[in-house]
């Protein structure tokens, strides 16, 4: 619970838990900038004091878990495994948000120097999130965004093929097209499995489809409606043995992920914080490695573009909505006092936990691999003789959990998806599993 000692028993109203109450207060931002911070130093003393009782244990057990989740915003009685399309924000980020909007409510002219200033250190602590270096950092405003920098900025036209996996999303998808109606280049879909049963099906694949031609691979790092995690680091080595640009779109692997730039070598890399790691809706990251530079337009021109020699000129976007870009900061931090390793490694465990279980229930067609290498906190499945809405429906009727259909009947994708983040616990997992078996002996 947060900053219990901040607020004594007699400033609380009758009716209220210190909880509802604190809730009360920032949700009415009756709270001034100072108790924002004040609340915030207090949750991060409450992790560092939960740190210290797990020392290095590398994955502490449902206890531990259980004390972080106290410190994320939803409901009490919400399970919320739904995380792909917008997962919560832990409290120090809701808190951060109000009060670097507060500043400049009551202080626009703060908006001139000290919240752009705030900006760069946010762009520091992202490229320490990710392993590259903020000179490669573009603070955008969602996943959607990066993919059009990238596909617009690209000098391409006839003659030349971009391919990308027949499992992208429509913000994968739609960029190529328009390129290809304005600029007449040429679109491949490459097919991948439901699951993949191994890197080499998905690397030879793209293999195989490379032509002359091809200059760019666009593929989904995390695939929405399959949960694969495409082997990137693999493809990009591809790529660059044959002077091919890779972009990778990994929506969701911001907060999911114990994300290295050196490590997967993608030139470009797009990711929306606001799904796993925590941020407010309306930032994004596009990381565009050092040695692609050159080879990238700036979409949109203000001061910078021209003149600008690293990642920040293709984020000349004039005024921004700095305090949605402090609370990214503060997303970073938070994700950071628990530890991104911790973090992937609980992620996983949650993930394989449902996986084991649904294998095991009768008429479950898996969508999602079992590889750990190919998979990570989003696991698709379907049930035979049960339509995907009446999962989710169940689910949601029965113990309050959100989760969501996905994929379509047409291309053989059809099912649910499930997101296990670090606030869901083994046993909110298992009443997935005991739902899901429920509807299988119903069907
Ligand atoms: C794989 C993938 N790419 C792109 C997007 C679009 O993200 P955004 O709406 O944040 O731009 C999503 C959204 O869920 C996604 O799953």
């Amino acid at each position: 619970m947060i900053a219990p000692e901040q607020l004594g028993q007699e400033m609380i109203p009758r009716g209220y838990s210190r909880r509802a109450f604190v809730r009360t207060l920032i949700a009415s931002s009756a709270l001034s900038v100072v108790a924002l911070n004040k609340l915030n130093a207090a949750v991060y003393e409450s992790l560092a004091s939960l740190n210290d009782e797990y020392g290095q244990d590398p994955s502490p057990d449902g206890a531990y878990w259980d004390a972080v989740r106290e410190h994320y915003m939803f409901e009490d009685e919400l399970i919320m495994m739904n995380n792909g399309t917008v997962g919560p924000m832990p409290e120090p980020v809701f808190n951060t948000l109000v009060s670097a909007f507060k500043v400049q409510c009551t202080s626009p002219c703060d908006v001139y120097g000290f919240l752009p200033r705030r900006r760069e250190e946010v762009r520091r602590k992202m490229a320490g999130f990710i392993n590259a270096s903020p000179d490669e950092v573009v603070l955008t405003r969602n996943t959607t965004e990066g993919m059009n920098f990238v596909a617009n900025g690209l000098d391409l036209g006839p003659g030349d093929e971009v391919i990308m996996s027949s499992m992208e999303h429509p913000a994968g998808i739609n960029p190529w097209r328009l390129k290809a109606a304005r600029n007449g280049i040429t679109v491949t879909d490459v097919p991948i499995g439901l699951p993949p049963q191994s890197v080499e099906e998905v690397t030879e694949a793209f293999e195989r489809a490379i032509t002359p031609q091809t200059k760019v691979i666009s593929i989904s790092h995390t695939v929405f409606i399959s949960g694969l995690i495409a082997p990137i680091k693999e493809l990009s080595e591809i790529a660059h043995q044959r002077d091919i640009l890779l972009l990778a779109d990994s929506a969701h692997g911001l907060g999911m992920l114990n994300l290295d730039m050196k490590e997967l070598g993608a030139d470009f890399f797009t990711s929306s914080p606001y799904k796993w790691l925590g941020a407010p809706t309306g930032c994004g990251l596009l990381y565009v490695r050092q040695e692609a530079q050159d080879r990238l337009w700036p979409t949109i021109a203000s001061s910078g573009w021209d003149s600008d020699t690293t990642a920040r000129r293709f984020e000349t976007l004039g005024q921004r909505a700095d305090a949605i870009l402090i609370a990214l900061g503060e997303a970073i931090d938070f994700q950071g006092m628990i530890g991104k390793d911790r973090i992937e490694r609980r992620v996983r465990t949650l993930a394989s936990h449902l996986k084991t279980g649904l294998e095991e229930i009768r008429g479950v067609r898996m969508h999602t691999s079992h590889d750990p290498y190919l998979s990570g906190g989003l696991t698709a499945f379907s049930l035979e003789g049960v339509e995907a809405e009446r999962i989710v429906n169940y689910l949601r009727e029965k113990y309050n959990i959100v989760i969501r259909t996905i994929g379509s009947e047409e291309a053989g994708t059809r099912g649910v998806r499930v997101s296990t983040h670090i606030f869901v616990s083994l046993r909110e997992v298992d009443m997935v599993l005991e739902g899901v078996k429920y509807l299988a002996d119903h069907a």
